[in-house]
């Protein structure tokens, strides 16, 4: 499997952003894949949800499209105003790989402490999903194998919204 980590410390700082300084640091981010020949592997086929994500170049390319999308998204883009987005980034990449069978430990916290003072709503959440769909679906991720995100991802949100 080739190594297609996305984001070093060198590209771009890891510290509180602007949501238009969060937008140039995600385009960062999304170039430094491209660079990497990572992001135009398609989703291929494999017994684990993470290899039908397409694994980790997937993976890391499916967070790039959710961040992106959200940092964009005027329902929701000031709640990341504030999020060191290199680590919001390598946390996600690194749960969403650990909670669909992939090879990685998660080492964030937990839904509950990531999450608490933002004041999320559940369509603060809804429109969260809805982008990660997309950014799933730009990287022709298999509908069964997004819906199986999905049902991953929904009890999580009592532990994620109104903290
Ligand atoms: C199933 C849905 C979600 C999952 C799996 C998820 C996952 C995560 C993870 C893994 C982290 C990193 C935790 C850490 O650094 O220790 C995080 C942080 C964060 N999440 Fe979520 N999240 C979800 C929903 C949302 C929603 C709906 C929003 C806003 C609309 C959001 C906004 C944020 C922000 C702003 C941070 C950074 C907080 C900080 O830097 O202190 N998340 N999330």
């Amino acid at each position: 499997m080739s190594r297609c980590s996305s984001v070093t410390k060198a590209d771009v700082p890891a510290r509180a952003v602007s949501v238009p300084r969060l937008r140039a640091v995600l385009v960062a981010i999304a170039l430094s894949v491209l660079l990497a020949g990572c992001a135009s592997a398609p989703a291929r086929q494999g017994t684990t949800l993470y290899e039908r994500l397409g694994g980790e170049a997937g993976v890391a390319a499916i967070t790039e499209g959710l961040l992106i999308r959200s940092a964009d998204d005027p329902r929701i883009r000031d709640d990341f105003a504030e999020a060191d987005i290199v680590n919001l980034h390598t946390r996600l990449v690194e749960h969403l790989c650990a909670l669909t069978g992939g090879p990685c430990t998660y080492g964030g916290r937990d839904m509950k402490a990531a999450h608490v003072g933002l004041g999320l709503t559940e369509a603060d959440f809804n429109a969260l999903v809805e982008n990660l769909v997309d950014a799933m679906t730009e990287r022709g991720v298999p509908i069964a194998a997004q819906n199986e995100l999905l049902a991953i991802l929904a009890p999580m949100r009592g532990e994620i919204i109104r903290q």
